[in-house]
């Protein structure tokens, strides 16, 4: 394109020049000696009126205009020219040629300003000049232009490609949750009309939809997965991407596209999108983005698969050492199950995320962990604890978070354990933490813990009724407990 453009435009003779004066030996003798030179394209005006007349209609590169004319002058001429064309080049001559008019012409944007008589070689030479700029300006500023294009092509590429590694990256919660928010991402960045993401049944050779979404009321998923399994069969064979234009499959129209699903380089699945009707087919571009999309997603689903089966390996351990608890303290395990149910209500209640929920579930079931290395004596003792003993019961946060300090997966969870004890205050324990500086999950756990061990038998008293426990809560919001947690929690009961 730029080779063409350069052919094509780069000779100053094809440029279009309009001569305008009032005084037709002058005029004349310009065009003449244009012509002779070579320029092909010339074009005359008797005054300011009629050139902006031909200008309107038909742009000029170079227009060489006299001052004084009736109707309209040179002056408005130029002013107007630069108006609609500030690019145009405007030479002006005048029989008298005072500083201040020269001055105001340049200043108004014309190239240059002759005096009348004129040695026509000058005008000639000129013309040539200023025509050969405005080509390499004309020719420049097409070629920044086209520079500024392929940048911002690239920018957009980019910040989709950003788009869709932040999207995929950021997906929490379950594999259903993953695939609607896939299925999403990508008929938001191909602009799609249709999307369904299908798994794939080994022993029945068949697709299961997992998501269907369409923008369109008419929409019967089963008919079009029926229409298009042909297509999704031949990703699942050869694990490659494929982009269909109406023309090569009847029910298409106009274009679709389909990626497979991998994990451990099996093809588990196809996310397909499709275009319906007016919206045009599928570039290039739209394919190397739900491909990008669908290799982001299966990466991240089987680093979530490897790290749950190891997360749940790894949890169980820990749930051993807390039945472990149990065997001695019946209390510490039902308590532990009770809290998180309620803890994990409240959360929901307060919009946690569906990856705050998860920790809450782990920190919850784990939060008296610690207890394990409670001397029996002091555990079960059912008399009021001494000092001392109250220590060593005090030690549990700081002992359960050093138990999962070997266990990386579970760094976020340890914390909240460690502080599920802190007071709102600052008044509680192990690192009297105040306020929000207490991760707000234990300040959710500190709630549903003290809430449980009002309302249940300890081995020390019997339990409270729940208007008890309530009354409880309400004295210590704002000392003891986050006063919007409270609040929340209050709710929910
Ligand atoms: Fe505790």
């Amino acid at each position: 394109m730029v080779h063409a453009f350069g052919i094509d435009n780069i000779s100053p003779y094809k440029k279009k020049i309009l001569v305008v004066d009032d005084y037709v030996p002058t005029r004349q003798m310009i065009v003449d000696a244009l012509s002779d030179s070579g320029y092909q394209t010339i074009r005359e005006a008797g005054n300011g009126k009629e050139a902006l007349g031909f200008f309107r209609k038909e742009h000029y590169d170079l227009v060489i205009s006299d001052v004084m004319m009736p109707q309209m002058g040179g002056m408005e001429l130029l002013q107007n020219l630069k108006e609609l064309k500030p690019d145009t080049a405007v030479i002006m001559i005048t029989a008298q040629p005072e500083v201040e008019l020269t001055v105001s012409a340049l200043k108004k944007g014309a190239v240059d300003f002759l005096k009348k008589p004129f040695n026509i070689d000058d005008l000639i030479y000129k013309v040539h000049v200023y025509l050969q700029e405005n080509n390499i300006a004309t020719h420049q500023s097409y070629q920044s232009d086209l520079l500024l294009k392929q940048i911002e092509e690239k920018t957009k590429e980019l910040s989709i490609h950003s788009y869709i590694y932040d999207s995929v990256e950021n997906i929490e919660g379950s594999h259903d949750e993953i695939f609607e928010k896939l299925a999403t991402t990508a008929m938001r960045v191909v602009d799609g009309e249709e999307c369904f993401l299908l798994i794939y049944d080994d022993e029945t050779k068949d697709f299961h939809a997992r998501v269907s979404k369409s923008l369109t009321n008419s929409f019967n998923s089963k008919l079009t997965i029926l229409s298009l399994k042909y297509l999704y069969h031949q990703v699942i064979e050869k694990g490659d991407a494929l982009m269909i234009h109406s023309q090569d499959h009847p029910f298409v129209a106009p274009s679709l596209i389909c990626s497979p699903l991998m994990i451990r380089d099996k093809t588990f699945g196809v996310l397909s999108v499709r275009k319906k009707k007016d919206r045009g087919s599928f570039a290039q571009k739209d394919l190397n983005y739900v491909v990008s999309l669908c290799k982001r997603a299966s990466l991240n689903l089987e680093n979530k698969m490897l790290y749950e089966s190891l997360y749940v390996n790894v949890l169980d351990t820990f749930k051993a050492l807390i039945s472990s608890i149990q065997v001695r303290d019946q209390y510490t395990e039902d308590h532990s199950l009770r809290v998180t149910k309620l803890a994990v209500r409240l959360a929901r209640g307060m919009g946690c995320s569906s990856g705050e929920i998860e920790s809450l579930k782990i920190s919850g079931s784990l939060h008296d962990l610690g207890k394990v290395a409670i001397p029996d004596n002091v555990l079960l003792k059912p008399d009021r604890l001494t000092n001392e003993e109250y220590e060593i019961i005090k030690q549990h946060p700081d002992t359960g978070e050093r138990i999962l300090k070997p266990v990386a997966i579970f760094e976020r969870e340890r914390t909240i354990i460690r502080h599920h004890h802190e007071r709102w205050d600052g008044r509680g324990y192990p690192a009297g933490l105040s306020g929000e500086d207490i991760p707000l999950l234990s300040r959710i756990l500190a709630m549903t813990d003290t809430f449980d061990a009002i309302t249940n038998n300890r081995p020390y008293r019997q339990a409270q009724s729940v208007d008890a426990a309530v009354a409880e809560i309400k004295k210590n919001r704002g000392t003891q407990f986050d006063p919007l947690v409270t609040d929340h929690f209050l709710k929910i009961l």
